[in-house]
């Protein structure tokens, strides 16, 4: 299945009118934002030298984090599973059921993980996702097993694996900032507050959201290499040969390869390659994070509209976009003005806008950000440079997947790649993007699309973590019988 999304209408740069000072900005602003085939391609050869090191040594930016999932799926995996997905925007409990050649089942409940939850003790984000289990046991009616249900935890964040449900928070991303839980063992964290509660339910794996969203599409698809989350955050996780994970301690393994969780937000967080503007220096630099998850700042769903606000308020600033002589009191300001406010959403609807004059774009700034009475100049703008900041990012990610494929040796045989997430479903050609840039990146491949099928694995969070869950056991009993 290929992303839901709609189409975006570009606006042609000579429709771009405005004072010479405007023309002369939108074509700065264009020249920064705009990478040609050449970068692209350098950028993707940096990204496949940094996989290399994340391979061979520990403490590497890109991280490359194997999972402890070994080998394939054969699509017969059954079972019920209890899944949790904690890292998006949600927080989600799934009951999932695999019924084998490749088909599900789920049913899961959502709730939202405050700002205070997400900044405060580590134990009381514990103890409301404890409650949360708890309630949507007893909807399902499972409140009083007999036996304690396994849960796959995908936990999306750096996470250094020591087995498949043990690992080490080594640092929060995509604004978490909970206190205690760095350095700490997150299975066990939550383990904990499920036992303060008496809920009857075992840890039994612990998940990236690429990892899982990699098996969820291996599910039906047995030619699939990578899984990539282009959501909230960016990172993808992709099947690797034990023979090239240089850096790899944890002795004989059930088969010769295992998934790797890239961890690859952190891409060239030393800026040797990402063309970074001053508009993503103020973004990092004002983020929770600063110098951290650089490539993550410049692709994912969580920074988009904050890259863009930027460019807004310098174009404001230098009094080139929403100058008004009768309106000293600049009171309409105030709500772009504040960090955070345009949303990637907003960039979404204004991309798929095609209406006459731009008034959609026009009704859309003016009902989230009370910007009345755009002129359609000032509409093209922002149109354009919602454009420029969404197209790079797809650009931008399209080098991951080249990098896996051609790291892989996987071009000519083609691979199917899984990807989930909020961006790559629903923003506008976001895809169409992604694959044009593919192949530029690889133009040895005549039919990209047939080649390199990129497609959305839904619910790879849940299905992922039952998945692995079903691996561990196998790699239990694989054990046990050696
Ligand atoms: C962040 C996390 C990573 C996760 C990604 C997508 O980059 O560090 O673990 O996979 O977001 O959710």
């Amino acid at each position: 299945m290929a992303s839901k999304a709609p189409q975006a209408y570009e606006v042609d740069v000579n429709e771009l009118d405005g004072t010479p000072e405007q023309q002369a900005y939108m074509k700065d602003i264009i020249d920064q934002f705009t990478i040609d085939t050449d970068y692209l391609k350098q950028v993707r050869d940096h990204f496949m030298v940094e996989m290399k090191k994340g391979l061979d040594k520990e403490g590497s930016t890109v991280a490359m984090i194997p999972s402890y999932v070994e080998g394939r799926l054969t699509g017969k995996e059954e079972g019920h599973f209890l899944a949790l997905d904690l890292g998006g925007t949600n927080l989600r409990v799934v009951l999932v059921t695999l019924e084998g050649q490749g088909k599900f089942k789920t049913v899961s409940s959502k709730s939202r993980v405050s700002e205070e939850l997400k900044m405060g003790p580590m134990r009381n984000l514990c103890d409301y996702i404890a409650e949360c289990v708890d309630t949507f046991l007893t909807e399902q009616g499972l409140e009083d097993q007999e036996i304690e249900l396994n849960l796959g935890y995908t936990f999306s964040f750096p996470v250094l694996q020591t087995k498949i449900n043990r690992g080490v928070l080594s640092t929060w991303t995509k604004g978490f900032a909970c206190s205690g839980a760095v350095g700490k063992d997150p299975v066990l964290l939550l383990q904990d507050a499920l036992l303060r509660k008496h809920v009857p339910v075992k840890v039994s794996a612990l998940v990236n959201d690429t990892v899982g969203t990699l098996l969820s599409n291996a599910y039906n698809k047995p030619a699939t290499l990578a899984g990539l989350i282009l959501g909230t955050g960016a990172n993808g996780a992709y099947i690797e040969k034990m023979k090239n994970i240089g850096k790899w301690k944890g002795g004989k393994t059930t088969s010769d390869e295992m998934i790797i969780n890239m961890e690859f937000g952190a891409f060239d967080n030393e800026r040797r390659i990402l063309p970074l503007t001053r508009f993503d220096n103020k973004l990092d630099r004002e983020s929770i994070n600063p110098h951290a998850q650089l490539y993550e700042k410049m692709i994912s769903g969580m920074y988009l509209g904050e890259i863009t606000r930027n460019v807004l308020t310098d174009m404001i600033d230098r009094e080139l976009l929403l100058k008004r002589e009768e309106n000293t009191s600049f009171a309409w300001s105030k709500e772009i003005s504040r960090h955070w406010s345009f949303e990637t959403a907003f960039m979404s609807n204004i991309e798929a806008d095609n209406s006459k004059d731009f008034a959609y774009t026009k009704e859309i700034l003016d009902t989230n950000l009370s910007l009345h009475d755009i002129t359609t100049t000032e509409a093209k703008f922002i149109k354009k440079i919602c454009e420029l900041v969404g197209k790079r990012a797809a650009r931008l990610a399209a080098c991951s997947i080249a990098a896996i494929v051609q790291h892989c040796g996987a071009a000519e045989e083609g691979c199917d790649i899984g990807i989930d997430g909020s961006l790559y479903e629903f923003y506008p050609s976001f895809e169409d993007r992604m694959y044009e840039a593919l192949s530029e990146l690889m133009p040895e491949i005549s039919d990209i699309r047939k080649t390199i099928r990129l497609g959305l694995a839904k619910d790879g969070s849940g299905v992922g973590a039952a998945l692995t869950a079903c691996v561990a056991a196998r790699m239990e009993n694989a054990r046990a019988s050696a």
